[in-house]
Parts: C-alpha cells; structure tokens; sequence
C-alpha cells in the first residue's frame, strides 16, 4: 500500500492557476526527487501536503487514511494533526535561535508529550548521532555552518518519526561544499527505509538517489518516472530542453 498518495491537487492563487491537478503516489522507503524551472509550483505541491497552504480541489492520503479532500475546513486540531504525518526541512534552516541543538530537536517531541525527559533527550541524541552531530549538542544556531545547521533541521524533522519527510531545495542556501555533507544525511535516510520527497536542482544527487524522479512545468506533471527513465530517455519536449539547459548549468 502506498504511504502516500495525492489525488488531483489543484490550487490558484487569484487569477494564478499553480497546481493544475497533481497526482502521484509513493511506497514506504521511496525517495521522490521532484525538479522543475523556478515558478512550476514544487513548492507550492509540499506546501499543500504539509497543510500550510489549502488546495482547492484534491485528495491527500497517508497510509490508507484520507487527511484532506477537496477544500474542506479542518478544524485547528485537525490541521496540527495532520502536520505530524509529515517532516518539513526547507531551504533555510529556521531552527529556533534561542535554543541549542539538543533543544532544538528535542522541543516538539517535549511538546506533544512523547515521552519522558530522558527518553526524549535519549532520542534527540541519537538523531543528532544520525546527523553527525553528537560534538554540538550544545552548540547554538549560530556557533554552526549552514551545512551543520542544515542536519540539526533534519534531526529535528525526524524527531517525530513522520511518514514522509519533503525537503525544499535543502541545499541550495549552502556553499557547494557543504552541500555533500547534508546529501550524505539525506543518502543515510534512504537507507534507513526514509519515505521522502525532495526537492532539488542537484540532478546527480536526484538521479543516484531518487527512485522516482518528477518533472514538473507549469503545475502540472509533464514526466514521472526512474531516473533512468526521466534522465536517461525523457519523452517530453520540456523536459529534455529542462535537462539540457541544467546540465549546461550545473
Ligand atoms: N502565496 C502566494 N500568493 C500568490 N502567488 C503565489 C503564492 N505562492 C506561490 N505563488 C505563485 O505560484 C507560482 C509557483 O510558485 P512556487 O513557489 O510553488 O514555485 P517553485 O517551483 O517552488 O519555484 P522555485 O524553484 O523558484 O522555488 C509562482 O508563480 C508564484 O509566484
Ligand atoms: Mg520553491
């Protein structure tokens, strides 16, 4: 069964139709790299899954269960629940300035009450183990590299154990040698049975990870498929002159 599948998610901003009907699914331990020119709307798609923005039409379903049809009102409660299902890294860290690692990782999880002061700090340390970080449990955001930064964001995504965790171009606000080192965690998830979606303008990183690999253009899905697919014989138009013009890029 699938861990996550969504259903012909459409969603306009005023006149702007950004997602014009998305539909894909994903099994446990699948990696979805989805790439696509600035303005396709990939941000938009993790923004709908995540419940921080409403799509106007569409199913969203998590392991069997239907989170959101349709533009239906979700009660707060609702929203806040739904959220935990995912794990959410963006592009720029936002970890909480006031606090250390440990804490950073460790605040949801003491939140919602997951558990007892040791087991929730056993927890965060083994996370940040995960990460490579077990030296700056202490550390604040700002004593680290945005590379460093970059994995306590991860660390924390996973401090709830989330079905799928979306990354939003989790690597481009880093210098290129930091890059590596947050792709390294991203690779280790993988192995350790992570369902993701990522998305990315690293296309070696998409092809050598990615077991589905998504083009988007224009809010829609233009090319879905395995990387050797979607890289190695794309069918569309678009996304061979896409391809073209990022390999002469990057
Ligand atoms: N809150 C909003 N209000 C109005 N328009 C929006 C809003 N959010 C996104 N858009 C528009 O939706 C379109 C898709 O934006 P989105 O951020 O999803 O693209 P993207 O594929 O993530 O691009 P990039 O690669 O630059 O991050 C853009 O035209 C953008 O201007
Ligand atoms: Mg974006």
């Amino acid at each position: 069964m699938a861990v996550l599948e969504v259903k012909n998610i459409r969603k306009s901003f005023g006149k702007t139709n950004v997602l014009k009907g998305v539909s894909f699914s994903l099994e446990k331990g699948q990696v979805l790299a989805i790439i696509g020119s600035s303005g396709s709307g990939k941000t938009t798609l993790l923004r709908c899954l995540n419940f921080l923005e409403t799509p106007d039409v569409g199913e969203i379903w998590v392991d069997g269960k239907l989170l959101r049809s349709g533009s239906e009102k979700l009660s707060e409660q609702q929203v806040r629940e739904n959220r935990l299902h995912f794990g959410l890294v963006f592009q720029n860290f936002n970890l909480f300035p006031q606090y250390n690692v440990l804490k950073n990782v460790m605040l949801a999880p003491q939140l919602l009450k997951k558990g007892t002061a040791k087991e929730l700090e056993e927890r965060a340390k083994q996370l940040l183990d995960q990460v490579g970080l077990s030296e700056k449990l202490d550390s604040y955001p700002y004593q680290l590299s945005g590379g460093q930064q970059q994995r306590v964001a991860i660390a924390r995504a996973l401090a709830l154990s989330p079905q799928v965790l979306c990354f939003d171009e989790p690597t481009s606000a880093l210098d290129p040698e930091l890059t590596g080192e947050v792709l390294r965690v991203i690779r280790g998830l993988k192995n350790a049975d992570s369902t993701m979606t990522v998305v990315t303008h690293e296309m070696e990183f998409a092809r050598s990870v990615a077991d589905v690999v998504m083009y988007m253009a224009d809010g829609v899905i233009e090319e879905i498929g395995t990387p050797e697919q979607v890289f190695g014989n794309p069918q569309s138009e678009k996304t061979k002159a896409f391809l073209r013009g990022a390999h002469e890029k990057f």
